[in-house]
């Protein structure tokens, strides 16, 4: 045998690249094909799909309010998965870039951290609600502790920018996957940047790497941010989206 026809280099790369374009185009197909449950005109979203872990509603629609605000009724049960370990329910630890945050307890014992201080409020308590401030890391849970029952909140962000998407999203892609913990950290990274909320818990430098590489590379392979079957409205068809069906101009 005498030497390859191909430098070493080029075969690794030609080896690397068809590897690397078989699992693409997968993921592609993958994420392009799923059957997405509809839950256009549906009252809630549960997260599980066992439907014990956190049930989103949206109260009142960026729609409603012209984009000024969404608001959200959540129930966190008292056993419901939760990113820190021993806190049913909790997110990641993460920040909204343009939004303010007022959370109001209907029921229930809310547990929460801003900045590094954990606190706690009761329904009652604090009839004003808390408030977090655009910018402001946090993280909130169901802070009941066993036999503490599920905790009840309405949360209004304001002003609406994205909307209710990011949430409805998460919550549609937990109950499509069984439970959020199942959801590939790849689509959960990408849904919240475009929800313009970053993670608090990874280095700011990684947050970019997110930004910079994750988020073009998800959907350069066909994810999407925010899927619209994870909307509990009809969707009523906006202008542009007519305008495309009628004329096949392109809205982007
Ligand atoms: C929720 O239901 C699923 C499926 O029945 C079960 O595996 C899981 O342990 C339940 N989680 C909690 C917190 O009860």
């Amino acid at each position: 045998m005498g030497r390859l026809p191909l430098p070493g280099f080029v075969v690794f790369g030609m080896a690397f690249g068809s590897m690397a374009l078989l699992m693409t185009s997968g993921v592609r197909w993958g994420v392009n094909r799923k059957t997405r449950t509809s839950f256009n005109g549906q009252e809630y979203i549960e997260d599980s799909m066992a439907g014990n872990q956190t049930r989103y509603r949206v109260v009142t629609s960026s729609d409603d309010t012209g984009g000024e605000s969404f608001t959200m009724e959540l129930l966190i049960r008292e056993g419901a998965y939760g990113a820190s370990r021993g806190q049913p329910g909790s997110q990641p630890g993460h920040l909204h870039l343009y939004q303010d945050e007022h959370v109001e307890v209907k029921q229930g014992r809310l547990g929460y951290w801003r900045g590094h201080a954990s606190l706690a409020a009761e329904a009652g308590a604090q009839d004003d609600g808390i408030i977090i401030q655009q910018g402001e890391a946090h993280s909130l849970w169901n802070a009941g502790g066993e036999g503490g029952g599920d905790l009840l909140l309405e949360v209004t962000w304001r002003p609406a920018r994205q909307g209710e998407a990011l949430y409805e999203t998460l919550a549609g892609l937990g109950h499509e996957y069984e439970t959020a913990l199942a959801v590939s950290p790849v689509q959960k990274l990408l849904t919240y940047a475009r929800g313009e909320t970053v993670l608090t818990g990874m280095p700011a430098w990684a947050w970019r790497a997110v930004e910079d590489w994750v988020v073009p590379l998800a959907e350069g392979i066909g994810y999407k941010a925010f899927y619209k079957q994870y909307s509990t409205r009809a969707a009523a068809p906006k202008a542009e989206e007519l305008l495309t069906r009628q004329h096949g101009l392109d809205a982007s």
